[in-house]
């Protein structure tokens, strides 16, 4: 029951659980890179609340910079992190955007990002994210790329990327997503 409530509350404040979460993991004078920050309220309220210095990028305009969903405009190492919440999904080559996240941070990588380990779980990651961007965002049509834990693992080893905490979250108030944090360190 309290996880429930617990949960429910992360659905009411999503913005609020995920800057929690990325907030602990990442110190606070760090900079961060928002890769696909959206309208921009996570990659807001890290800068506010938590003293990251973020800046973000998205394909669609908001409050943030365009870019093409290829290449970041921004030269290797800019940035100490880089933060991907949600956006490999909807991009139309999720492994490109994790290899530029990768290329502008210096140090470390967050990836937040549902894993479908079942063709049961992907049904449902993917008929359950069609229903909330038809509510959401009514106009704009994106893939939906899902990927195994198991397919996550082995791109950050083709990356180079140390695993440092892989940790379950939950925005939903029982768990019909299996959303995950994965803490990378870079260490070329
Ligand atoms: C579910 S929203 C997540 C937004 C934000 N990160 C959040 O958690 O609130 C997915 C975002 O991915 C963006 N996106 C789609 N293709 C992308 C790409 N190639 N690179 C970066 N972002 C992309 C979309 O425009 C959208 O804003």
């Amino acid at each position: 029951m309290v996880t429930l409530f617990r949960n429910l509350r992360n659905v009411i404040d999503y913005v609020g659980y995920i800057c929690s979460i990325v907030g602990s993991v990442v110190p606070r004078g760090t900079t961060l890179l928002d890769v696909g920050c959206g309208d921009g309220a996570i990659t807001r309220t890290l800068s506010d609340q938590y003293g990251i210095k973020t800046d973000g990028v998205d394909v669609f305009p908001q409050d943030y910079a365009q870019y093409d969903g290829v290449t970041l405009p921004f030269a290797d190492g800019s940035f100490d992190a880089s933060l991907i919440c949600f956006s490999t999904h909807h991009a139309d080559d999720p492994q490109r955007v994790l290899d530029e996240a990768v290329r502008v941070a210096k140090r470390r990588v967050v990836v937040i990002e549902c894993v479908t380990n079942s063709a049961a779980r992907r049904a449902v990651t993917i008929a359950l994210d069609y229903a909330v961007n038809i509510l959401t965002h009514p106009h704009e049509r994106f893939p939906m790329t899902f990927h195994t834990s198991d397919w996550w693992h082995s791109q950050f080893k083709r990356l180079g990327l140390r695993l440092v905490a892989e940790q379950r979250l939950s925005t939903w108030p029982v768990r019909v997503y299996d959303q995950r944090l994965f803490l990378l360190e870079v260490t070329r």
